[in-house]
């Protein structure tokens, strides 16, 4: 009766990794209950999470063919604009976003191209603003950049608008940190960078004035939704967004938080459900609206 803050299937946002293919349902080691799945295989998924009353679900495209240029990330027939065809085809009512970044279809596994050993940031613009707009032609209801180069909220913008897609929402990653906590998602995206690290674009997790330099810059640009990611040791930051911006919030519960929680459930460590809804409920009390998470599911399933 006195609760403050109460979850919902409502709050989710379920990652789906779509792999080219048919019939492969494999799983990802270091995430229990997650696999990479061909286009059939994640209709399905998203019908269940419709089922279950998660209204959406955000995709990543992992291509067989990588290149310097991340090309299949902005080709109209790529893995990732297939698959949102095809699951808007099957499930009208889900809300498809499209994550959009070059690291899971360059071979360097950077999230731009690259001169020499360095992330080109103005070149990269108009090749995430084609996938943005690649994506938003196949159906997708929101596009969600994840790259974190400056200006690309504008650029995106500006390119949506042009195709006359001025009705497809941006959900900004805005402050993402360069995280230890992405290490199961880049096996799962099969997109760890070859050499170096991504600390010259993420942000540093000694900031918090920072993220609302980016935050501020992304809701300029015109961002329509703004996140922090990860969410679990940035819940901190959250609570600073919430009380900046007015935009909807998203948090991102990312792959190694998940991680975690499984492995010490599955070692009798902690009990697991308890402590995936504990870890929820605390990212919507700092002040997430919504959150996206691998626990979308199974949450859904005990609510
Ligand atoms: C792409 C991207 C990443 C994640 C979401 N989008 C990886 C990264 O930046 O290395 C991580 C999500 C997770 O760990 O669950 N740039």
């Amino acid at each position: 009766m006195v609760r403050e803050t109460r979850l919902s299937p409502t709050d989710f946002i379920y990652p789906l990794f779509v792999v080219e293919g048919r019939d492969v349902r494999r799983p990802i080691s270091s995430m229990p209950g997650i696999f990479n799945l061909s286009v059939e295989h994640a209709v399905q998924e998203a019908k269940l999470a419709k089922s279950l009353g998660v209204p959406s679900v955000i995709l990543f495209g992992i291509p067989d063919h990588k290149d310097a240029e991340g090309t299949q990330a902005y080709a109209r027939d790529g893995i990732v604009q297939r698959a949102i065809r095809e699951i808007k085809a099957a499930v009208p009512d889900l809300q498809v976003i499209a994550d959009v970044c070059l690291c899971e279809y360059t071979d360097h596994g950077h999230c731009g191209v690259l001169d020499g050993q360095h992330v080109v940031n103005d070149a990269t613009l108009p090749l995430l603003a084609q996938m943005a707009v690649t994506c938003a032609q196949a159906g997708a209801d929101i596009v969600a950049p994840s790259d974190m180069m400056d200006g690309r909220i504008g650029a995106i913008r500006k390119a949506l608008d042009e195709v006359k897609l001025s009705d497809t929402p941006i959900m900004a990653y805005s402050a993402k940190y360069a995280s230890g906590f992405y290490g199961p998602f880049r096996e799962a995206a099969q997109s760890t960078p070859q050499f170096g690290d991504r600390r010259g674009y993420q942000m540093d997790p000694g900031n918090v004035r920072e993220a609302l330099r980016e935050t501020e810059l992304d809701v300029e640009e015109g961002a329509d939704f703004i996140m922090v990611k990860p969410a679990l040791s940035y819940l901190d930051v959250i609570r600073a967004l919430r009380e900046r911006f007015d935009l909807p919030l998203a948090a991102y519960n990312v792959s190694g938080e998940y991680a975690m929680l499984k492995a010490a459930g599955q070692n009798g460590w902690v009990d697991y459900e308890r402590v995936m809804m504990e870890v929820l409920t605390s990212i919507k009390r700092a002040g997430a609206d919504l959150v996206i998470t691998y626990h979308a599911l199974e949450a859904a399933k005990l609510l």
